[in-house]
């Protein structure tokens, strides 16, 4: 069997690495390893921008070491990229050599910080000549969560046919936040989000319709201006007990917890078996081509945008990865190799 491929891929490529649990930035070391090569049913592309998410920094703390994420060290970190394809494996049907893609790697073999990386095809989708490559990039793992969570919990219609529903985006200025205001307003709702001051107004040109500045009071409380009870709540901040959501929420209002941990999971849990109107449930998103397509169509017709914080070479990643675990971007941190 064979595979295509273009006659310009090199041997060796620039990455960074990690190959211990910890060391945050600096723990990340720039290297030149071999072009990966596609198997079966993979792509190999030449990356034009990477996006950083929480979760590329969480597992290089260790803290999910228990699922084995890593899978083995060293690691190169990240998963949202966006790039051209170079060569195709055998069994590849969708893309072909010089295909402008966007695509989801897997958080246990990562690859993202790289110059090169092969991608699964069924986690990949075209990207159409108006949508950037850092835009693509962006959009994975933060805009799929956002999507998904309002139609699977908080019950929202992207199409704007379903009932009228008041939602509220915790840490809306952030990566998933900033998707989940936009998406939720396609749908039939009035939002209420937090953020800090500096983007009160930027929040707003999302198109939420009230903001809450998180380090105020009634931001704290979280409660509406407008006296609205929530149906639902795309949580994307953490720290933020029971006690103040349930004030907040409608009679079936639900809290989707984006970064559950052990007191979010007991609650949870707790709500669940007493069979009560008001509930938390935690969600992990599952990356799907569809649903990454159904974005990249929205970002094409104008009606999502991805917003970029900062855009960081290869050369400087670390930089990059300093910035998302200080948690205080506007929008998506990119890398360009
Ligand atoms: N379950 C899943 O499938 C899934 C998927 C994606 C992400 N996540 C999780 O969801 C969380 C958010 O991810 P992300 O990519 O959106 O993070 P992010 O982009 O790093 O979020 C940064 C933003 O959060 C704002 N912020 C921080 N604390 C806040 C608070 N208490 N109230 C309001 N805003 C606050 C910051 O504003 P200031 O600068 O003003 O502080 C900043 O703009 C992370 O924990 C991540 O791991 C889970």
């Amino acid at each position: 069997m064979t595979t295509a491929t273009t006659t310009t891929t090199p041997n060796l490529m620039n990455a960074l690495q990690y190959d211990a649990y910890g060391g945050g930035p600096a723990g990340l070391k720039h290297v030149q390893v071999g072009v990966p090569t596609p198997k079966t049913s993979e792509v190999l592309l030449k990356l034009e921008a990477v996006s950083i998410n929480p979760i590329d920094w969480k597992i290089q703390t260790g803290v999910l070491r228990a699922l084995f994420l890593p899978r083995t060290f060293p690691h190169i970190p990240c998963t949202d990229v966006a790039g051209e394809i170079v060569e195709i494996g055998p069994q590849v049907k969708d893309f072909k050599v010089g295909d402008k893609v966007l695509a989801k790697l897997t958080h246990q073999y990562g690859g993202g910080l790289a110059e090169f990386a092969v991608a699964s095809e069924s986690l990949t989708a075209s990207r159409p000549p108006e949508v950037s490559a850092a835009e693509a990039a962006a959009l994975p793992i933060a805009a799929l969560t956002a999507r998904d969570a309002l139609i699977q919990l908080a019950e929202v219609k992207l199409d704007g046919t379903g009932q009228p529903k008041n939602i509220l985006v915790t840490a809306a200025s952030g990566g998933v936040g900033h998707y989940a205001v936009q998406l939720a307003k396609l749908g039939n709702t009035h939002v209420t989000a937090t953020c800090g001051a500096r983007n009160i107004e930027f929040v707003k040109g999302l198109g939420a319709d009230e903001v809450l500045d998180y380090r105020t009071p009634e931001g704290a409380a979280l409660k509406s201006p407008s006296g609205r009870k929530y149906d639902a709540v795309i949580h994307c901040t953490t720290g933020i007990p029971w006690s103040t959501f349930e004030p907040n929420l409608a009679e079936k209002g639900v809290v989707v917890d984006l970064t559950p941990n052990a007191s979010s999971l007991w609650t949870a849990a707790l709500k669940k078996v007493t069979f009560a109107k008001k509930r938390l449930v935690p969600f992990v998103v599952t990356v799907q081509r569809e649903g990454l397509e159904h974005l990249l169509q929205l970002l094409k017709d104008g009606k999502l945008k991805s917003v970029i914080d900062s855009k960081f070479p290869l050369s400087k990643a670390e930089d990059a990865w300093a910035k998302s675990i200080d948690g205080h971007a506007t929008g998506k941190i990119i890398v360009e190799p």
